[in-house]
């Protein structure tokens, strides 16, 4: 289901060409990623696709990340290596994306698409969404979609936390669906 809304959500932007390209925040070992490329390249779309992820897992917990799941993802943990993505890639006979590691707060914005027309963000705490959404949403065209992977689950609490304080200032519209914050402009 989670994989489905995704994958709806960015056909609609490939379907309607929306301008930028796509990104992922937190990309692991592909598994989303590869979905994503395949339906790139099912569209023939010349987007350029992005994944940036530390690829030395997650970082430190900060306190708005504290939840009653307690010890659920600890630092380091989720730890995947460029080279087993790469592997993934191969595996399945598809482009690999551009990646770039890194943690996200040390991001520097030439490796950023200047615009975006789709972002996954997945980097599961506060912290990680906050600085994810700080560098997509200037860059995101007027009709992109964010999507944030883990929204409203009590084990990462972080992630809501986040995304309400990122829009206490921003306007946005934002729908649930399933475990995933959908995020369009106004
Ligand atoms: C849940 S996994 C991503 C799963 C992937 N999107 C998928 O659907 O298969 C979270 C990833 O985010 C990365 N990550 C989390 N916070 C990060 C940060 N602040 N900077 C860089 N990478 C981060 C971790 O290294 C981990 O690989």
């Amino acid at each position: 289901m989670r994989l489905k809304v995704i994958l709806n959500q960015l056909s609609v932007i490939l379907d309607k060409n929306i301008p930028g390209d796509i990104v992922e925040f937190g990309c692991y070992i592909g598994t989303t990623s590869l979905f994503i490329s395949r339906l790139i390249k099912q569209a023939n779309s010349d987007k350029e696709f992005h994944v940036y992820d530390s690829f030395s897992g997650l970082p430190h917990k900060t306190i708005q990340d504290a939840s009653v799941a307690g010890s659920d993802f600890k630092a380091g943990e989720l730890k995947a290596s460029k080279r087993e993505l790469v592997r993934n890639y191969k595996k399945a006979g598809l482009k690999t994306p551009l990646i770039h590691k890194s943690w996200f707060s040390e991001i520097n914005s030439k490796h950023l698409p200047s615009t975006i027309a789709f972002a996954l963000l997945d980097g599961d705490f506060y912290n990680s969404i906050r600085d994810s959404l700080d560098l997509v949403w200037p860059r995101l065209d007027n009709s992109g979609i964010i999507i944030i992977d883990d929204y409203n689950k009590s084990n990462l609490p972080g992630v809501t936390r986040a995304v309400e304080d990122f829009f206490k200032t921003e306007k946005a519209n934002i729908v649930h669906q399933t475990d995933l914050a959908i995020i369009t402009k106004p």
